[in-house]
């Protein structure tokens, strides 16, 4: 494989069969024969009115019980979440050579990096997606490192999510009993943050492999922009089998709770296990922020969580770093990482 050009490479070539390594074992891959489609879908919340108590209501019964649900009216605008699509095409379809100059042994820095699969060393069978990964430290770093032809449009869409990002946690921290966000509490909350424009090329045979292989997201929550493609599944129940689409919806963003929300949240708001799904005629992208703990603090069950009814924790105070080293040390299987806080 030439490494410069990713998955993107092997598509272009127009390959007839999918290359070996990216077959995955039966138990991975999504077959739409015995895969059930729960009728119930995840909420759609129009957040217009935010500081309306009924909205409020409807993100933390979503945060409960799914663990994902779509936002609209969200305040961040359409043009914006069009220029960063556009942005991520622009990379993806740079030449090989101008994106190897961010794969990992090449990159001026370890907060960018350019790559293929999720965790190629440990992974049986690879994923069908190349990426490009941001850790944000700041402003003039982002604009000396990050590539040129999409670093204004993702540092635009990062600012103007800022105060979404906040209203979310206000609201879902206020059912925990947490009232006032406090700057240790943000920094807890949303100390750091990472931004991925992920790249999945046309697949000559989807059935076969994975977009992105089923796992919960180390978070504390997720923003993510999908374009209109489709192809995101999140996991409905506790049957093996049922799994629902997130369809594709003019203007909204995604939004997910990490693991680092359940664990905060001592377990009541979920983290739910998601999948993408290849895709044989097109090219699909997406954008997801992560809204992490910074690397150095320590998270458990939040006091006023506990505080509630002398509640139990489920958890044990872990080293944010720690724990998403222990993610990115083994491929995309489920909801497993989570035990290492247990
Ligand atoms: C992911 O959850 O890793 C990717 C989500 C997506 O591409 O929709
Ligand atoms: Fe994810």
């Amino acid at each position: 494989i030439n490494k410069g050009n990713g998955v993107n490479g092997l598509s272009q070539m127009g390959l007839k069969s999918l290359p070996k390594q990216y077959i995955q074992p039966l138990e991975e891959r999504m077959s739409m024969n015995i895969t059930t489609m729960p009728e119930e879908s995840i909420p759609i919340i129009d957040m217009s009115n935010w500081e309306d108590p009924k909205v409020a209501e409807s993100i933390c019964n979503a945060a409960e019980k799914w663990g994902f649900f779509q936002i609209l009216n969200h305040g961040v605008p359409i043009q914006v979440l069009d220029h960063v699509k556009d942005a991520t095409h622009k990379f993806f379809e740079l030449p090989a050579e101008e994106k190897s100059k961010f794969l990992k042994e090449n990159s001026p820095s370890n907060n960018v990096r350019f790559g293929t699969s999720f965790s190629p060393d440990s992974e049986k069978a690879l994923e069908w997606k190349d990426y490009l990964s941001l850790f944000y430290v700041c402003e003039d770093e982002a604009s000396t490192l990050w590539p040129t032809v999409c670093k204004d449009e993702v540092l635009e869409y990062m600012k103007r999510t800022e105060i979404l990002v906040k209203r979310l946690l206000e609201i879902l921290m206020k059912r925990l009993n947490v009232k006032d966000i406090d700057k240790t509490k943000e920094a807890l909350l949303m100390g750091s943050k990472r931004i991925n424009l992920n790249y999945y090329p046309v697949c000559p045979d989807p059935e076969l492999t994975v977009g992105v292989g089923r796992h919960s997201d180390v978070s504390t929550l997720t923003i993510l922009l999908q374009d209109y493609i489709g192809g995101l599944y999140v996991r409905a129940g506790t049957n093996e089998d049922s799994w629902v689409h997130v369809p594709p919806l003019k203007g909204s963003l995604v939004i997910n709770i990490g693991d680092a929300l359940q664990i905060m949240s001592n377990g009541r708001y979920k983290s739910i296990e998601h999948r993408v799904v290849a895709n044989a005629s097109k090219t699909r992208i997406s954008v997801p922020i992560f809204v992490n703990p910074r690397p150095s603090d320590v998270i458990g069950p939040l006091p006023e969580v506990l505080g509630i009814g002398g509640e139990k924790a489920m958890y044990k105070q872990v080293v944010y770093s720690d724990y998403v080293k222990h993610f990115f040390r083994k491929a995309h299987d489920g909801k497993s990482t989570i035990d290492f806080a247990k």
